[in-house]
C-alpha cells in the first residue's frame, strides 16, 4: 500500500508582514472569510491577529469532526480564552473535565420544565416592549431587539431575587459589559490596559454586576428562600469537586457569560426574522394566518409552540441565511488528526457558520429566504448532514438552544400580531460581523395591526398597504 501525503494547508493570499490579514478583516471580515470558501479547499490558514495563525475549517464533515469527535480533546481557542479573561471562568470558556462539571451545574436551569416557566416572562417582556414602540415612528429594530433580549434573559434569571431599582441598574451594567466584550475579544490585550473611559466604563460595570449578584446570592443563601427564578436554580447547583454550592463569584461569571452568549445572538436573529417577515408579504401573511388559527385571539403559551410549524420554518431559515456566528474557535492541545491532516499542538482552528450556511454546494439558491426549503420532503432531498449548525454540535452545543427557540417564537408571535413594520424605501440592510453577524442598520416604521379592517387587508396580499 502506498501512503499519500496530505496536501499542505494553503495560506490565504494577501497577508502582509506584521499585519497578517488585518486589512482585509477590517475592511470586510465577513466577505473575506466567505471568499475563502470559493478560493481554497477544506482547510486554509489565515492570520487573524498579528503573530498568530488560524486554520479555517471549511468542509462540513471536517467541521463536524472538529466539534464532535475531537470536541473533548480541544481547547476552546483564543476567542473564548479572551472572554474568560474578561468575565471569569464559565461553561462558555471551560474545556475538558472542567467544562463537563460546569455544564452539569448549569443544565437544570435549561431543562424543559424550567423553560415552561420562562415563557410567561418572555411574553410579558415582549408585550411591555411593544407598548413603548410608538406607532407612526421609526424604530431602530436592532437596538430594540438587543434591549428586549437582555430584558427577557435578565428577568428570567433575576425576576424573584432583585427589587426593581436594583434590577434596572444591573440590566444597564450588563448592557455595558455585553457591548464591551464584542469589541475586546478582537483587540490586542494591551488596549484593555490603557486608561481610557471605554476601559473604565467596562470595568466599573462588570464589577458592579459581580457585586450585585454576590449580594443577591448571599441574601438568598441567608433566607433559604426559593424565588423560582434561574438564580435560585443556580444556587442549588453544587461544585462537584467541593460538594459546596457555587459561590457568588462563580455564579456571577456564569451570568455575565450567559448575558454575552444569549443576548446579542437572540437579538440578531430576532432582527433578521422581523426584517424578512416585513419584506416578504406572502411569508408575513402565512405567519399571521397560522397564528390566528392556532391562537384564536389568545396570547401565545408554551403549548402552542409545537403547533406553529410555519413560524418554526421561518426561524430555521433565519438561522440559516442570517446566522449570527462568524467565527467559532478551537485549539489543539496535542498533535491532532483532522481528516488526512496532522495538526501540531497549539494550532488555532475556526469555522464560520455564516459562510457555511450560504454555500451553494450545500443549499440550493442559498441567498434566497425560503422557509419551505425546510419542509420534510424538500429537506430530505437537499440536506447535507453537517451543513446546518445553528447551535453548533458536540459537547459545546448551545445549552440555551431550547431557551432561544422559545424566546424567538414567543417574541415574534407577540410582536407581529400587534404590529406591522415598514421598511424605508432606500435603506440598504447589510450583514456586518461584530460580536455577532447583525444588520448594519435596521430602521423600520411601526404600525398598529389591531384594527379589524387592517387584519382583513393582511389576509389579502394584493390590497395590503406596505
Ligand atoms: C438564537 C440564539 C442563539 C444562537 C444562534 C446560539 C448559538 C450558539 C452556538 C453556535 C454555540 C456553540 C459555540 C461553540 O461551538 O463553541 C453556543 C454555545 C452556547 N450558548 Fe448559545 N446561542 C443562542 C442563544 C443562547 C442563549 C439564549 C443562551 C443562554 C441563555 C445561550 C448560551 C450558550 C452557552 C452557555 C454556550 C456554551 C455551551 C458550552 O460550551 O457548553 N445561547 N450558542
Amino acid at each position: 500500500m502506498t501512503l499519500v501525503a496530505p496536501p499542505s494547508i494553503p495560506r490565504a493570499a494577501g497577508s502582509v508582514p506584521l499585519l497578517g490579514h488585518a486589512i482585509q478583516l477590517m475592511r470586510d471580515n465577513l466577505g473575506f472569510i466567505a471568499s475563502l470558501r470559493t478560493r481554497y479547499g477544506p482547510l486554509v490558514e489565515i492570520t487573524l491577529q498579528p503573530g498568530t495563525r488560524t486554520v479555517i475549517v471549511q468542509d462540513p464533515d471536517l467541521i463536524r469532526t472538529m466539534l464532535t469527535d475531537l470536541g473533548p480533546s480541544l481547547d476552546k481557542g483564543r476567542f473564548f480564552e479572551k472572554m474568560g479573561q474578561l468575565l471569569g471562568d464559565s461553561v462558555v470558556t471551560a474545556a475538558g473535565q472542567e467544562h463537563v462539571r460546569k455544564r452539569r451545574q448549569l443544565q437544570p436551569a435549561f431543562g424543559r420544565p424550567e423553560i415552561s416557566r420562562y415563557v410567561d416572562i418572555m411574553r410579558g417582556e415582549t408585550t411591555a416592549a411593544v407598548d413603548t414602540w410608538a406607532p407612526g415612528r421609526q424604530l431602530d429594530v436592532r437596538e430594540a431587539m438587543v434591549k428586549l433580549s437582555l430584558d427577557m434573559l435578565a428577568k428570567t434569571i433575576f425576576s424573584g431575587s432583585l427589587d426593581e431599582v436594583t434590577f434596572r441598574r444591573l440590566r444597564e451594567d450588563l448592557s455595558v459589559v455585553m457591548n464591551g466584550v464584542g469589541a475586546r475579544v478582537m483587540l490586542p490585550d494591551w488596549v484593555e490596559r490603557l486608561p481610557l473611559p471605554f476601559n473604565r466604563r467596562f470595568t466599573t460595570a462588570r464589577d458592579a454586576v459581580r457585586a450585585t449578584i454576590s449580594q443577591a446570592v448571599a441574601e438568598l443563601q441567608d433566607s433559604g428562600q426559593d424565588t423560582g427564578d434561574m438564580l435560585s436554580l443556580l444556587l442549588r447547583a453544587t461544585d462537584e469537586e467541593t460538594g459546596r454550592p457555587l459561590t457568588g463569584h462563580q455564579i456571577a461569571s456564569e451570568v455575565l457569560t450567559l448575558a454575552v452568549a444569549g443576548t446579542e445572538t437572540t437579538a440578531s436573529v430576532l432582527s433578521w426574522a422581523l426584517y424578512e417577515i416585513t419584506r416578504n408579504a406572502d411569508i408575513e401573511r402565512t405567519v399571521l394566518d397560522e397564528l390566528d388559527t392556532v391562537l384564536e385571539g389568545r396570547p401565545i403559551a408554551l403549548e402552542d409552540l409545537p403547533h406553529l410549524p410555519y413560524l418554526d420554518r421561518v426561524i430555521r431559515e433565519t438561522l440559516r441565511l442570517h446566522h449570527t456566528g462568524w467565527l467559532v474557535t478551537r485549539r489543539t492541545v496535542t498533535q491532532t488528526r483532522l481528516g488526512p491532516w496532522s495538526l501540531p499542538a497549539g494550532t488555532e482552528l475556526a469555522y464560520c457558520q455564516h459562510a457555511l450556511h450560504r454555500d451553494p454546494a450545500l443549499f440550493p439558491d442559498p441567498l434566497s429566504f425560503n422557509p419551505d426549503r425546510w419542509l420534510e420532503d424538500a429537506q430530505t432531498k437537499a440536506f447535507t448532514p453537517g451543513a446546518y449548525l445553528p447551535f453548533g454540535a458536540g459537547k459545546h452545543k448551545c445549552i440555551g438552544d431550547r431557551f432561544a427557540l422559545t424566546e424567538l417564537v414567543t417574541a415574534i408571535a407577540t410582536i407581529v400580531r400587534r404590529l406591522r413594520f415598514e421598511l424605508p424605501p432606500n435603506q440598504t440592510v447589510r450583514p456586518v460581523a461584530q460580536a455577532t453577524v447583525r444588520p448594519s442598520t435596521l430602521l423600520m416604521t411601526v404600525h398598529q395591526r389591531n384594527a379589524p379592517a387592517e387584519q382583513e387587508q393582511c389576509s389579502r396580499p394584493v390590497d395590503r398597504p406596505r
